[in-house]
């Protein structure tokens, strides 16, 4: 970080400090606050942290006023339509592209940890065949901390490095494995000699009775999906993975902790909301209404895959997100009406005050479902794949957040609104 010659001084009860402001590489300035609380007694109140920075980082940059997206400078258009996903897991993980023969050893390693203990696979005989398959990722994923914890030095970077692998490649294993188990179906083992998209989608929809045919086109979307959804600064799932890994624990359990996050409506979860959303619009017609019930502050409907924490302009993900949406319909022979619902109601929404006043714009989950579906994935699983793609980047930042000097344990405050202190009266004499 870079000293700004610019100060930043508060006065409180007529004491003036100044604190020190740092320029980071692009974006907005920081102000450090470490010495407001001992040298004012004060603590920031930011619930949602819409104004905090939580670390350093050098991995993703977002501006949300211009729509940016780059993963260590590249732009995200970029790299879904020229590279591929393991080639963005390698620069997520070592900020470099890789060399070619980078690359070969690191796909190659990956695919050598894709199968999975055969003690793991019994823990999926424990839920019920309508588990929600969030819920078994968060639970298998979580139980991989069980067989790797002997070892575990996170200190210790061949411990990381074995530990990233391992991460990266039984993740879309687990997720295929909880989709075949909730249709009762047995479970295919991955390949060694298919992509990582090209090998998760054989894993869900192999029919073991015929040779699997790979769709190229198919393939070729979910990787660049899986691209789009790798990594996105510090969201709610990986501020959850920083937040748990701060206290040293098993990054499997800490990557299951961003799974959990992930998982909710307002975050990773809106994929799935959002498809539901337009299903309940149903048709063109109906928008009107809906439009209007997500303006209406008594009534608790929002529009699922539009708005951003971040975003104050189109998210760049949500453009390529369509136009795969296209592709893949086109591809599929579908004419899916909800992808004309969808667009009529992004048409209508951009030109209403109420969301232009407030920069509500397509996010990165209001087209995939639509894309997914066509794929043949049920709603329930789009989260899971948002959480395949993301497992890179909460594991980069992981290795990030853990290998930083300035961090320590994260222990925010509090402001206080409870009793005063009070004495205890015994239960016969509370009336
Ligand atoms: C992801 O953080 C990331 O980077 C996340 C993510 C990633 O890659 O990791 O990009 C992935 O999570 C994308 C977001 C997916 N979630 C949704 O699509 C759910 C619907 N969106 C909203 O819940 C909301 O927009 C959030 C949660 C995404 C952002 O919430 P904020 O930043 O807290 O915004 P806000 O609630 O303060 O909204 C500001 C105003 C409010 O109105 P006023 O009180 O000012 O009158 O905008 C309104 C909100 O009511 N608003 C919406 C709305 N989103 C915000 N009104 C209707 N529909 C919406 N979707």
């Amino acid at each position: 970080m870079k000293p700004s010659k610019e100060k930043f001084t508060i006065t409180y009860k007529g004491k003036t400090i100044e604190l020190p402001v740092y320029h980071g590489r692009q974006g907005p300035d920081v102000v450090d606050i470490a010495r407001l609380y001992k040298e004012t007694g004060l603590f920031t109140y930011d619930p949602g942290y819409r104004s905090t920075a939580s670390c350093k980082s050098r991995i993703t940059f977002i501006d949300g006023d211009k729509g940016i997206l780059e993963y260590y400078g590249y732009p995200i258009d970029q790299l879904a339509r020229n590279g591929n996903f393991m080639e963005t897991c390698y620069l997520l993980l070592h900020g470099e592209l890789p060399t070619s023969v980078q690359y070969e050893e690191f796909n190659e390693d990956i695919m050598k940890h894709s199968m999975l203990h055969e003690q793991i696979v019994k823990f999926y005989s424990g839920f019920r065949r309508d588990a929600h398959p969030m819920a078994v990722l968060v639970g298998v994923f979580g139980a991989l901390s069980s067989f790797y914890h002997e070892h575990m030095n996170i200190d210790d970077p061949v411990f990381r490095n074995r530990a990233t692998v391992r991460m990266l490649a039984k993740m879309p294993t687990i997720a295929a494995m909880a989709y075949r188990y909730t249709l009762g179906w047995t479970f295919v083992d991955p390949r060694g000699d298919m992509s990582y998209a090209g090998n998760f989608l054989r894993m869900c929809f192999l029919n073991p009775m015929y040779e699997y045919e790979e769709d190229e086109v198919l393939s070729r979307a979910m990787d660049r999906i899986f691209i789009l959804h790798a990594d996105h600064e510090q969201n709610a799932s990986t501020s959850t993975v920083r937040l748990a890994s701060s206290s040293r624990a098993n990054p499997y359990a800490c990557v299951a902790a961003g799974v959990v996050s992930l998982w909710g409506p307002a975050h990773g979860g809106a994929n799935e909301a959002a498809l539901n959303m337009l299903k309940e619009i149903g048709t063109v017609d109906r928008i009107p209404h809906f439009i209007e019930r997500a303006k209406d502050k008594n009534d608790p409907f929002r529009l699922m895959g539009f708005g951003h924490r971040v975003y104050k302009n189109y998210d760049p993900r949500a453009k390529v997100m369509q136009q795969t949406a296209h592709e893949v319909l086109k591809h599929k022979g579908i004419d899916d009406p909800l992808l004309e619902v969808a667009m009529e109601l992004e048409r209508v929404a951009l030109s209403d005050d109420y969301f232009i006043e407030r920069k509500l714009y397509p996010n990165v989950d209001f087209y995939s479902g639509i894309t997914l579906r066509a794929m043949g994935f049920p709603s329930s699983m789009f989260t899971v794949m948002f959480a395949i793609a993301r497992t890179v980047g909460w594991v980069a930042q992981w290795r990030e957040g853990i290998t930083d000097p300035d961090q320590s344990i994260g222990r925010p405050r509090q402001i206080y609104l409870g009793p005063t202190m009070r004495d205890y009266v015994p239960m016969s004499e509370r009336g």
